[in-house]
């Protein structure tokens, strides 16, 4: 009885272990549990064993029956969805659910290589409001009151004395009021202008400031920062123009061009055909800047016999736009994926 028992136990889970399909599992739970199974049978054959024997050999017999009941349990979700089960069957073949990785936006990418370039220079970023007031947007830094951006219809203005900042600016008025030179500061962020949009204007957009304060910072300095910075944007071979320029904060104040990243400047491309780009002139504007103007130290609390400074402003999208040859600027703000998935 108990190598019978053995016996039954061992070819019962080869079997079930074997099974390819629904219906021979089936088959072997009918085979060995079924009303005339072997398991069954084995029970119905008690009443010939001794009574001696009997407790024992009723324990096998239950335990193989445990065996065989387990091993059934366990290959039926495996194999389940068999032909007669109507169970559903997990189809291998199909695809897998992708899970798309997300990226940054071509502007936050953008910030954060502009101001990685500055940051292995040994600058620090730093942020300010977007609700600015009058004092730090305009009169911190020497904007005068008749200046046309002071001007409603140039401002967005909040009330008479709150505004969304018009550019970045306002924040080097702050923090030259908390801090202490020297120090090489950079301030990425949103600015606001009532612009009718188009092609090349938002009323929102992207502003990278920078302000390098100690005793004794000279233009040469500004234009080695800026050097570097455009050769890393935009390749080794670019080249700077400085021009002449104005900004109330700085002085002297420079418009800052590189070498057109289209044409390179080169007069042979430039004629007959103009650049698309430059328009044949070699040059395209991407930033302004100058040494800040003692009237801003003053007005923060610095001694300008004391400490000299440089600073400039670009816009980010204008820095994307000729990165990346993006023809307009809304595409960066109506989000639709087939363009920022390039990115
Ligand atoms: N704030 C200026 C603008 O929005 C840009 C600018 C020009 C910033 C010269 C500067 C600078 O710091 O030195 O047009």
């Amino acid at each position: 009885m108990r190598d019978k028992i053995r016996e039954i136990e061992k070819s019962a889970v080869e079997e079930i272990t074997l099974a390819v399909d629904a219906d021979a599992l089936e088959k072997a739970r009918v085979k060995y549990l079924g009303r005339k199974g072997l398991v069954t049978e084995l029970f119905k054959n008690m009443s010939g064993v001794s009574p001696a024997d009997r407790a024992e050999i009723g324990k096998l017999i239950n335990a193989l029956k445990e065996t065989v009941s387990k091993a059934l349990d366990e290959k039926t979700p495996v194999l389940s969805g068999g032909s007669d089960s109507g169970a559903q069957k997990t189809d291998i073949t199909l695809p897998g659910i992708i899970r798309e990785i997300g990226r940054l936006h071509p502007i936050s990418k953008t910030i954060e290589e502009i101001c990685g370039v500055f940051i292995s220079l040994g600058f620090k970023v730093v942020e300010g409001p977007e609700i600015e007031n009058e004092h730090y947007n305009f009169e911190a830094l020497n904007i005068p009151l008749e200046h046309p951006s002071r001007d409603a219809f140039d401002t967005f203005y909040l009330n008479d004395k709150w505004l969304l900042r018009s550019h970045t600016s306002p924040v080097q008025a702050r923090f030259m009021e908390t801090n202490k030179p020297p120090f090489a500061i950079i301030i990425p962020g949103k600015v606001y202008r009532p612009d009718a949009t188009d092609a090349s204007h938002s009323f929102m957009f992207h502003q990278i400031e920078g302000l390098v304060v100690s005793d004794n910072i000279r233009f040469s300095d500004l234009k080695g920062a800026l050097t570097l910075f455009a050769r890393q944007m935009f390749g080794e071979n670019t080249r700077m123009r400085f021009r002449p320029s104005f900004f109330p904060f700085t002085e002297p104040s420079a418009e800052v061009d590189i070498s057109c990243i289209l044409c390179s400047g080169d007069a042979a491309q430039r004629a007959p055909h103009k650049c698309s780009l430059c328009g044949g002139k070699g040059w395209i504007e991407i930033l302004g800047a100058g040494m800040v103007n003692p009237k801003v130290f003053r007005n923060v609390g610095y001694n300008p016999e004391k400490v000299t400074g440089f600073a400039f402003g670009m816009g980010v999208e204008r820095i994307a736009i000729l990165k990346y040859g993006i023809t307009d600027i809304r595409m960066f703000f109506e989000n639709d994926i087939r363009f920022l998935r390039q990115f």
